[in-house]
C-alpha cells in the first residue's frame, strides 16, 4: 500500500505573521508544484491567517501547534479548533512532547484536542515518543503503546481517515541526535501493529507514520525510504526555506 509522503514544519514558538509571509513567498518559489506529497507547516496561532493567505493556492497546508478541546468558553489563553480552522488552519498537531513536558498534556487531554479537532475537520498529528531514559530502560514500545491507547481513547475505525500519527524520540528533538533508519522503523511498525489492533486493518494500512526528531536535508532520504515511515515533522530545518525546500524535495 502507498501512502502520500505528509512533510510537515513544526516551527514551535517562531516566527510572526509578517514573517511567516515572507518566508512562504521564498518558500513556494523553492518547491514549485509537488502532486505526489503533502506539504505542511504548523505554525504560531496569531501567524495561521497570514501564513494560510501566503500559502494561497499552493496546496501547502498551514496548521496550528494546539487547540483546546472545549469549543468555546471561560478559558482564558485557550483557542479552539473552530477558531483555528475559521483562521485558515487545515491540520494540528496534537500531544507534542514539549506540550506533555512543559503544559502538562496529558493522553486524556490528547484524546479529547483530537476528537475537537475531527469535530471542526482538522487533520490530528498525534505525537507520541519515548525519554532516553525510557529508550535506556527498554521501556520505548511500553511507553508508546500507552501513550498511543490513551491518546487515541474513544475513536472509532471509521473515524481514523485522516488520522496522522508522528513518533518523535524526545532524546532526538533539537540535540541534533536522529533515530538511526533501523531506530526509527522498528518503532513505525510497532505503531503500525498497534494502530491494527486498536482501529483495524484498514486504518493500519492507510494511517501515515511521521518522524520528528532532528531530520535534517542529508538524512531526511534514508528515513523517509523506510517501509513504514511516511513523512517527517521537522522542526529546527523547517525555520529557514531553503533547508525545508530540501527535505520536502527528497526524491522517493
Ligand atoms: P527538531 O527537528 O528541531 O529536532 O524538532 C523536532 C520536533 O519537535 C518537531 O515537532
Amino acid at each position: 500500500m502507498t501512502r502520500r509522503p505528509f512533510l510537515a514544519g513544526n516551527w514551535k514558538m517562531y516566527k510572526t505573521g509578517t514573517e511567516a509571509k515572507k518566508y512562504l513567498g521564498e518558500f513556494k518559489a523553492l518547491v514549485g508544484t509537488l502532486s505526489d506529497r503533502d506539504v505542511a507547516l504548523g505554525v504560531p496561532a496569531a501567524a495561521i491567517r497570514e501564513a494560510a493567505d501566503a500559502a494561497g493556492g499552493s496546496g501547502i497546508l498551514i496548521g496550528a501547534q494546539n487547540i483546546h478541546f472545549e469549543k468555546e468558553g471561560a478559558f482564558t489563553g485557550e483557542i479552539s479548533a473552530d477558531m483555528v480552522k475559521d483562521a485558515g488552519a487545515s491540520f494540528v498537531i496534537l500531544g507534542h512532547s514539549e506540550r506533555r513536558q512543559f503544559f502538562g498534556d496529558t493522553d486524556s487531554w490528547v484524546s479529547k484536542k483530537l476528537r475537537a479537532a475531527l469535530g471542526a475537520s482538522l487533520i490530528p498529528v498525534v505525537c507520541v515518543g519515548e525519554s532516553l531514559a525510557q529508550r535506556e530502560a527498554g521501556k520505548t514500545n511500553e511507553l508508546v503503546e500507552s501513550q498511543l491507547k490513551g491518546s487515541l481513547e474513544g475513536l472509532a475505525p471509521d473515524e481514523a481517515g485522516t488520522l496522522v500519527i508522528a513518533y518523535e524520540p524526545v532524546w532526538a528533538i533539537g540535540t541534533g541526535k536522529t533515530a538511526t533508519t533501523d531506530q526509527a522503523q522498528e518503532v513505525h511498525l510497532f505503531i503500525r501493529k498497534k494502530l491494527l489492533e486498536l482501529l483495524g486493518e484498514k486504518a493500519a494500512a492507510e494511517t501515515r507514520i511521521l518522524y520528528g526528531g532532528s531530520v535534517k536535508p542529508d538524512n531526511a532520504k534514508a528515513l523517509l525510504a523506510q517501509p513504514d515511515i511516511d513523512g517527517a515533522l521537522v522542526g529546527g530545518a523547517a525555520l529557514k526555506p531553503d533547508s525545508f525546500a530540501a527535505i520536502v524535495k527528497y526524491d522517493g
